[in-house]
């Protein structure tokens, strides 16, 4: 969910609504607004996307007030409707909240309120929340920055919420646990964002909340941060943020998924600047640098991580036992929390998440390290909760990717994550200085041939056309691409609905293969020197079940092209570095398949760009 606060002498409503807007990469089921017009307190809420809430609000409220709060919701307790819509309201009217994240415990706080006679209109965890805070507002007779504080300890769960009272609306009362909360502090007035997005045309400054903590912000009086837990005062720490709004724009792109496909160029060579110096021979990565002897005592390397991002992690895997000759296991980080995993203090964890803010991989990490892991985190949102909890790191420099279809992440990750590779294997010798020297100039070129690659695009909307119909899709490949072709099945699924299955091209013949017929368009990885002659074999297997195949190839490739239906060229390149080639055209033909059935391509549905509950 994505949260909007504004307390100043604007109207607060064009900022709240532009904000929520910036933030609907974080879930868009429902939105609403609460707003103090000066006597009392406005509350519009509908299921649906922001752009409804503004249809809405344009009938139903006035559009005045300097105080308010919004919400864009990805639900997790109670349908996307109108009543579950946040903001919500406590018993008395007075007080109102937003929450993002999850109250676990709010059953049993729910029977106790409802013991007292609270009543409730919705099935959220939230309207439990609110109203508890009420009940200890009045039982305790303190302040509601008090109560907020006392009734977050009695909370089991993860949130980022903002409150505010309609007969004190000059001071609003934020928290954070676990979800990711911003203040921006601009001149006399402050903004109040899941990150910075909403207010950086107004503000470069700004508090990021840790966990646990919590802040009220009062108008003319400025913002006080405290520990929830008892209640001690935290140096708030204004940063200045680096962030430019048409980074966050569309740039006469039709999608950001467009944009952020067309930017991959740029963000590669962004991920290596100031890391590959070709010249000189030499990998630099201050976080591997300082960490060396940990990582070259590693046992082995874990990587957890989620959705695309353990995709890129996979890929990781075969580079570095490739290169580097340390053994990699890659685990969805969901599973690894919970499974009792054994780890020990020679393994070192890597975390690669785009947002930094995955619950799932946040609690994965807080595991590792209690049992003594050193871990490194790969992420592209500076500053992000991962960043911070991780021991060490190193940033993508990707740029926001707004687009919920994970694409320039996904290539800067392999970036990232190759330069690793590259530096251990020199530094534990399992390569040559010549492979190496050969290795980093082959590494310069891929942002050229990430171009060359992004030609096809006309052609590869050709083939979307001609399969956009279709009900399945299998995507084949293998070696460094069999991760390739899982993520080229995550992409067609997650924008245009098509079911998509990835394999390994030879565990196709397990079972995949029975789905074969006419019907089935089969994309297969078949770059020159990935197991090519195999792959053929593969190829030869569909089309003598007829099935209708795309090959993804080499630039000049002949055999291929004589069985495939069709085929989309990349450049030619080194093996290990071929996935951030093949990537391309299937990030292409998952857009132009989606864009042409008419689906949202920015903003799929039921999906979640940040996913900051388990
Ligand atoms: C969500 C997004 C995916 C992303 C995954 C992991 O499911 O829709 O695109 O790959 O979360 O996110 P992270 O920010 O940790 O990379």
């Amino acid at each position: 969910c994505g949260i909007v606060g504004y307390l100043g002498t604007r109207d607060a409503y064009p900022i709240i609504i532009e904000g929520l807007k910036r933030l609907e990469y974080r879930g868009y089921d429902s939105a609403g607004i609460a707003l103090f017009d000066g006597t009392d307190l406005k509350v519009c809420k509908t299921k649906g996307k922001v752009s409804d809430l503004e249809t809405l609000a344009s009938k139903e409220i006035t559009k005045h007030g300097n105080v308010g709060i919004g919400h864009t919701r990805w639900a997790t307790h109670g349908v996307p409707n109108d009543v579950n819509s946040h903001p919500h309201i406590s018993n008395s009217g007075d007080l109102v909240i937003i929450h993002n994240g999850i109250i676990e415990n709010y059953d049993s706080l729910k029977q106790e309120l409802k013991s007292r006679g609270y009543t409730f209109k919705s099935d959220t965890d939230t309207e439990v929340l609110i109203n508890l805070i009420e009940d200890v507002k009045k039982q305790e007779n303190v302040k509601l920055g008090k109560a907020v504080q006392i009734a977050l300890n009695q909370v089991i769960g993860a949130y980022a919420i903002a409150v505010f009272d309609k007969n004190k609306p000059e001071e609003v009362v934020i928290a954070r646990l676990g979800s990711p909360l911003a203040v921006g502090v601009g001149e006399d007035e402050f903004f109040i964002a899941s990150d910075a997005s909403p207010f950086l045309e107004y503000t470069k400054n700004a508090i990021y909340l840790e966990d646990e903590e919590m802040a009220i912000i009062r108008f003319h009086k400025g913002i006080k941060v405290r520990k929830i837990k008892d209640d001690s005062i935290v140096p708030a720490y204004v940063q200045e943020l680096q962030l430019n709004l048409e980074q966050i724009e569309k740039g006469g792109y039709e999608h950001f998924m467009l944009k952020e496909i067309h930017e991959q160029p740029k963000a590669i060579t962004d991920t290596y600047r100031g890391r590959l110096l070709r010249n000189e021979a030499i990998i630099k990565m201050a976080g591997v640098e300082d960490n060396m002897k940990k990582f070259l005592n590693a046992n082995r390397i874990i990587i957890v991580a989620c959705g695309t991002s353990w995709h890129a992690g996979l890929v990781a895997e075969y580079i570095f036992e490739d290169l580097a000759r340390i053994p990699v296991e890659v685990e969805y980080a969901s599973e690894f929390r919970y499974r009792n995993p054994v780890i020990s203090e020679n393994d070192i964890v890597i975390a690669i998440s785009q947002s930094g803010e995955t619950a799932d991989t946040l609690a994965a990490i807080k595991l590792a390290k209690s049992k003594g892991a050193f871990v490194f985190g790969v992420c592209n949102v500076v500053g992000s909760s991962i960043a911070r909890e991780t021991d060490a790191g190193a940033y993508t420099h990707a740029g926001p990717e707004i687009g919920v279809a994970s694409t320039k992440a996904f290539t800067t990750q392999i970036t990232v994550l190759t330069l690793m590779a590259l530096r251990l294997a020199r530094a534990k010798g399992t390569i040559s200085s010549s492979d190496f020297r050969q290795h980093l100039l082959e590494l310069e070129l891929i942002p050229k041939k990430v171009e060359e690659a992004l030609k096809s695009d006309a052609h590869i909307k050709m083939i979307a056309d001609i399969y956009k119909d279709s009900r399945n899709c299998l995507y084949l490949g293998r070696g460094f691409n069999f991760p390739v072709a899982l993520e080229g099945a995550l992409k067609l699924k997650e924008i245009s609905y098509i079911h998509a299955e990835g394999y390994p091209a030879a565990e196709m013949k397990h079972g995949p293969i029975a789905l074969i017929d006419e019907n089935m368009p089969i994309v297969v990885i078949a770059t020159k020197k990935g197991h090519y002659e195999k792959v053929v074999s593969n190829i030869q297997e569909i089309k003598s079940r007829k099935g209708k195949i795309i090959g993804i190839v080499t630039e000049g490739d002949v055999q291929v092209k004589e069985l495939a239906d069709h085929v989309i060229e990349v450049p030619e390149t080194l093996e290990f570095l071929s996935p951030l080639l093949t990537t391309i055209p299937l990030q292409l033909l998952s857009y132009h398949i989606a864009v042409l059935l008419g689906k949202n391509v920015d903003q799929p549905r039921n999906l979640a760009k940040s996913v900051t509950v388990e």
